[in-house]
């Protein structure tokens, strides 16, 4: 029913408008041709997320491969067996695994699985967990409590961290159990080794166990272009949400323990938590796919790449202010009103309500130069 479509949010992109000089009742009538002007006519990829991307063609493979026959369900079969060890040799240690179908439920269950419900979670105030998850870390947690802390460009820091665990020491304050970073933040900026060595450190004084949320966790390991052990455990880090949504998989991310005895009755919860795929070897087996042979870092790099060349060509444009170092996928930068409509108007879709503000330009592991290059072009002609 048209006048019951809920409204965009702000910040959102309008909804594909009407075609120019083409009168209803025709077009109501044309939906075929309408979809064909459509798709000549409008970018056929957009810069609001790499959830808009599709599925990589090693991950569809791989779920094609999984699609013969029938397998034992609920993850007691050879393709969830084998991405677990896939994950297993890509951090280089026995971690335990558990496959969750997005990145709200792989957060607020590893959160919750770590603390008590009168704990509290320090995270950065833009921290998706406390933006964009709509109270789900809270929910599952039972009452656990989000404290927020600043930090630049969307990074907390161990002073930070050791400021929040002692500015309340009393009964009457949510005890602080979890430190949880975000790698790559949410403004697209990376940790290094170094800085997670040194939350890790400050984490193990004061007794936190130490989360991160890896939704583009890829994209960190391919810009830092170090061992994934090395921005993990051997950092101190007790369990990582490993993202592959955003990574070119259809669906599903991976709960993964370091600090194995955390991970004592996970299971439990996740199945409680409505996260256990019957049909788990669909969830499982485009993992496969990604992670063999580096599968996963050489569509990460791509996207990485792409960010980088919107960010030069972007920058070159009068008027534009990159907000963010541009380090993992995304490009944040700051618009004039009338250039984001006149963008929007374009067909280009983008967001403008994410972390601190501004939009972010997000590339995904399909991004081409000629998008970049066309998106700045038109950039550059609605800033004129
Ligand atoms: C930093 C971060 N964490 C987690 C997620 C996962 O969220 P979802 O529940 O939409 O898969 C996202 C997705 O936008 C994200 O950007």
């Amino acid at each position: 029913m048209p006048g019951r479509r809920r409204p965009r949010a702000p910040g959102h992109p309008p909804r594909l408008g009407p075609i120019p000089g083409v009168r209803r009742r025709w077009r109501v009538a044309a939906g075929p041709f309408r979809r064909l002007h459509e798709a000549v006519t409008r970018p056929a990829r957009h810069f609001a997320s790499d959830n808009y991307a599709g599925i990589t063609p090693e991950a569809w493979a791989a779920l094609a491969e999984a699609n013969t026959d029938h397998a034992p369900a609920y993850g007691n079969d050879p393709w969830t067996q084998r991405a677990a060890d896939l994950i297993r040799e890509v951090f280089e240690t026995p971690c335990e695994v558990f496959f969750v179908f997005n990145g709200t439920a792989a957060n607020s269950l590893a959160l919750a699985h770590s603390t008590q419900s009168y704990h509290s979670v320090l995270c950065h105030e833009v921290a998706h967990v406390e933006k964009d998850e709509c109270g789900a870390p809270e929910f599952f947690g039972n009452g656990s409590k989000l404290l927020l802390l600043p930090g630049e460009n969307g990074k907390l820091t161990p002073a930070g961290i050791e400021e929040a665990v002692l500015r309340r020491t009393d009964i009457h304050y949510p005890k602080p159990r979890v430190v949880t970073v975000t790698q790559s933040t949410e403004v697209g900026t990376v940790y290094t080794p170094a800085e997670l060595r040194a939350i890790g450190a400050m984490a193990k004084k004061h007794r936190l166990r130490f989360h991160m949320d890896g939704a583009r966790f890829a994209n960190a390991v391919a810009a830092l272009g170090c061992a994934p052990r090395e921005v993990t455990w051997q950092a101190g880090v007790d369990v990582l949400c490993f993202g592959g949504t955003k990574n070119g998989i259809h669906v599903g991310e991976a709960v993964v323990f370091f600090n194995r005895e955390l991970a004592a009755e996970f299971d439990y919860r996740a199945k409680q938590g409505g996260q256990l795929c019957s049909k788990m070897r669909f969830v499982s087996a485009p993992w496969v796919g990604m992670l063999r042979e580096g599968t996963w870092l050489r569509h990460a790099t791509q996207a990485n790449r792409m960010a980088r060349l919107m960010h030069e060509l972007v920058s070159a444009v009068p008027g534009v202010r990159i907000l963010f170092p541009t380090e993992a996928n995304a490009v944040f930068v700051d618009l004039p009103k009338r250039a984001i409509e006149a963008m929007w108007a374009k067909g280009w879709m983008f967001y403008n309500f994410i972390g601190e503000g501004g939009c972010r330009l997000m590339c995904s592991w399909d991004t081409r130069e000629e998008d970049v290059r066309s998106f700045a072009s038109d950039l550059a002609a609605a800033m004129a």
